[in-house]
């Protein structure tokens, strides 16, 4: 390895002795290949303490006598660039190859095909749910929302649920808690039912109205394959002069003809709602086994060989809860109903567990898509 001779030597010979140093230096930087050479390298000759050219300038430049001294300066002027523009080269020289090589390793072929993601679709609850939108909305309907925390007024008490009456006991929920100091009709829950949208819908607006309200509810049910604690559920209501129950019939029949079919029947069976008077249960003819109540000649398991299944609830709406909105009874009157929409998405698609639509599942959901 090249070490900076002493200034006699120089002396008898300058040139060779220059000659000597740019030619060890060449052949060091011959030899570099990564970076952490390159830094020793780097060092080596630049280093401000120690360096070649720090060594120079002390041991030929100070130890020159003084009438030598200008020409030495001159010659280590001379080929301190030099040596500076060696460690620069080299620096490029190996990353410059560096970059070669991972150009090489990275090289991606742009004709190759590329990698599919996979698409998102509607979740199966809500696809139902813009079916069933669409199907009122088509009727000219339009859409309303509500929020879902809710006041135990619009949950209930508009709804002519009195406080303490048992009808409450069958929509039990969470509670916001801490709410003790409220007014009982102020506090908050998780909304049991869409039906508080048909209060709000009817705060906001005067009759003639025909509104859908589709959204999420929350009831104090344990989880199996029928229940959830939470669900969705459309509303609907009209309101208008002279609407009878007829018309709440038809509208449900051609609903239901839309959701599952032409061939399907409908029939309406006395039912209780505190928030319409008369209320009724639809049923729909099963569509399993066409209305037959047996398949395959054993008796249908879907509608327990009865041949109608349950779907929703309805009715006129009570004239108390005109009284909540302003609304004149005695020039009014309207229908109500509810249906679930994860009840008429297992009854469309065959599903034999309401849980599927909750698990997040991908090889049951990408089965909708
Ligand atoms: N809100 C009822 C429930 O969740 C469903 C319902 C029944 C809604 C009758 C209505 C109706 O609008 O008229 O069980």
């Amino acid at each position: 390895m090249y070490s900076v001779p002493q200034f006699e030597e120089y002396r008898s010979d300058p040139l060779h002795a220059l000659e000597n140093l740019l030619n060890a230096q060449a052949a060091e930087a011959a030899k570099v290949r990564t970076e952490t050479e390159w830094k020793e390298f780097r060092d080596r000759w630049l280093g401000r303490k120690n360096g070649i050219v720090t060594q120079l300038n002390q041991l030929w430049l100070k130890a020159a006598p003084p009438h030598y001294k200008p020409t030495v300066g001159e010659n280590l002027n001379a080929i301190k660039p030099q040596i500076e523009r060696l460690v620069e080269e080299t620096l490029n020289r190996i990353q410059g190859g560096a970059s070669t090589a991972r150009l090489a390793a990275e090289r991606v072929d742009v004709t190759l095909p590329g990698i599919r993601r996979p698409l998102g679709a509607e979740h199966p609850v809500i696809k139902t749910m813009n079916e069933m939108v669409g199907v009122f909305r088509n009727l000219g309907y339009s859409v309303e929302e509500g929020p879902e925390i809710e006041t135990d007024y619009y949950n209930f008490e508009a709804l002519n649920f009195p406080p303490n009456h048992p009808a409450r006991d069958t929509q039990d929920t969470l509670f916001i808690a801490g709410q003790e100091s409220k007014p009982q009709r102020d506090r908050l829950l998780l909304r049991t039912h869409t039906s508080p949208v048909q209060i709000r819908s009817m705060e906001k607006m005067k009759p003639p109205l025909r509104v859908v309200c589709p959204g999420k509810v929350h009831r104090n049910d344990a989880p199996d394959a029928t229940h959830s604690p939470i669900f969705h559920q459309v509303e609907g209501l009209a309101v208008d002069t002279n609407i009878t129950f007829c018309d709440l019939k038809g509208t449900l029949d051609h609903a239901m003809k839309a959701l599952f079919g032409s061939s399907v029947k409908t029939r309406f069976y006395p039912s209780f709602f505190p928030f319409t008077e008369p209320s009724a249960d639809v049923q729909i003819s099963c569509i399993f086994c066409g209305g037959t109540g047996t398949r395959d000649g054993a008796p249908c398991r879907n509608c327990k060989a009865s041949g109608w299944i349950e779907l929703l609830g309805c009715g006129m709406v009570d004239p108390n809860v005109y009284g909540f909105v302003d609304y004149d009874p005695a020039k009014v009157s309207g229908f109500a109903f509810g249906m679930g929409v994860e009840r008429i998405a297992i009854l469309k698609y065959g599903v034999d567990d309401i849980q599927l639509f909750f698990n997040g599942d991908v090889r049951f959901l990408e089965q909708f898509a």
